[in-house]
């Protein structure tokens, strides 16, 4: 089967075409608006809508000329239904309902987050069910026991920021450009580790829930206090990288433990923090488990996720009604296993 997929749910167009029946990912293509959205520190929905709407076309057209096809060899069309902005939602899916209806061919509403976490099945080896999923991005920082397709039990969630969140605002405080996560990163790089102390939160909770924006007011406590050199604040970066991939590493270990999972599955944005990365690398193998993430490309927002749950959710026979809905808020735990 092969599906269009189209992702709308924030900053990113991203339009690709998935093929279930072993050809994988046929094509891809993606528009950032992170320089639309840069002067206004952060993204401002309204203008996010009216580039989906200038892109998506272009981007669909592009990726089918890449794989070859023409809109008559698609067998359906899958969009982002949710969570996100309600008006960038609802670019993509007007796109994606109005293309199917006139194909007359099947349109599937996807989850976001569930295009997040089967991110990996896009990368060799895929991961195989069950496993606990990390989902960290900007709006996530969830564990959840994934025992297959559709099926996700929350285990543990953030209390208040996402840890992409509180990269962003911490970079701002920093006065980095927006967003703050990769450059926040590639400035830690030159940070001496341990030169500043900042609190690991909830690290020993004993539970899976996070919290991080205690670490956000504490860098902003010092920020306060004293003059900022360049070098300080890339010791500042350092350690707020540090405390961040400290707590996720620790409750990511405690869930495999909680659910005697021996497969953990990283996804989302921050899911590209090369610290992170390593950090769970090193401590999965030691508990003798293994660890799986999303290439680089697709831990950000992309059309590639959407086309796979959109193919995997469609061929189960599932489909979504022409007079589509967004839904700005939903929850992934109330998702049903495709039969
Ligand atoms: O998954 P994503 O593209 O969008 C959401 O669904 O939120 O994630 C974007 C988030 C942003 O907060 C960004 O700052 C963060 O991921 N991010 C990073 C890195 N790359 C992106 N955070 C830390 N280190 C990175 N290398
Ligand atoms: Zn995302």
């Amino acid at each position: 089967m092969r599906v269009l997929g189209i992702e709308t749910s924030c900053d990113e167009t991203g339009v690709a075409v998935y093929d279930s029946a072993g050809g994988g990912l046929l094509a891809h293509a993606l528009h950032s608006q992170v320089d639309l959205h840069q002067a206004y520190g952060g993204v401002v929905p309204e203008l996010a809508s009216r580039d989906h709407v200038r892109r998506i076309v272009p981007l669909a057209r592009r990726v089918l000329a890449q794989a070859g096809l023409t809109l008559a060899d698609l067998d359906g069309v899958a969009y982002t239904e949710g969570p996100g902005l309600a008006g960038a939602l609802l670019v993509g899916a007007s796109v994606a309902a109005a293309l199917a209806f006139a194909l007359r061919k099947p349109v599937i509403g996807v989850h976001h987050l569930e295009g997040h976490l089967l991110s990996p099945l896009l990368a060799t080896p895929q991961p195989a069910f069950p496993f606990v999923a990390l989902p960290v991005s900007g709006g996530h920082s969830q564990l959840f026991a994934v025992a297959e397709v559709g099926s996700y039990r929350l285990l543990g969630d953030t209390l208040d920021d996402a840890a992409g969140e509180a990269f962003d605002k911490t970079g701002k405080l920093l006065g980095l450009a927006y967003p703050g996560g990769p450059a926040l990163a590639e400035l830690a790089a030159t940070g001496v580790a341990g030169s500043v102390t900042l609190p690991r939160p909830m690290k020993d909770s004993g539970d899976l829930d996070m919290s991080f924006s205690g670490l956000k007011t504490a860098v902003l406590t010092i920020a306060r206090r004293e003059p900022l050199t360049q070098q300080r604040k890339a010791d500042i970066a350092r350690e707020f990288q540090d405390a961040v991939v400290d707590v996720l590493a620790c409750k990511a270990l405690a869930a495999l433990w909680a659910t005697g999972h021996r497969r953990l599955v990283v996804a989302g944005g921050v899911g590209a923090n090369r610290m992170l990365r390593a950090r769970l690398q090193a401590d999965v193998a030691a508990a003798g488990a293994e660890v799986f993430f999303p290439d680089l490309e697709f831990c950000t927002d992309n059309g590639a996720m959407i086309a796979l749950v959109g193919a995997l959710r469609l061929q189960s026979g599932m489909t979504t009604d022409y007079a589509f809905a967004v839904r700005p808020r939903w929850e992934l735990a109330s998702m049903s296993v495709p039969r």
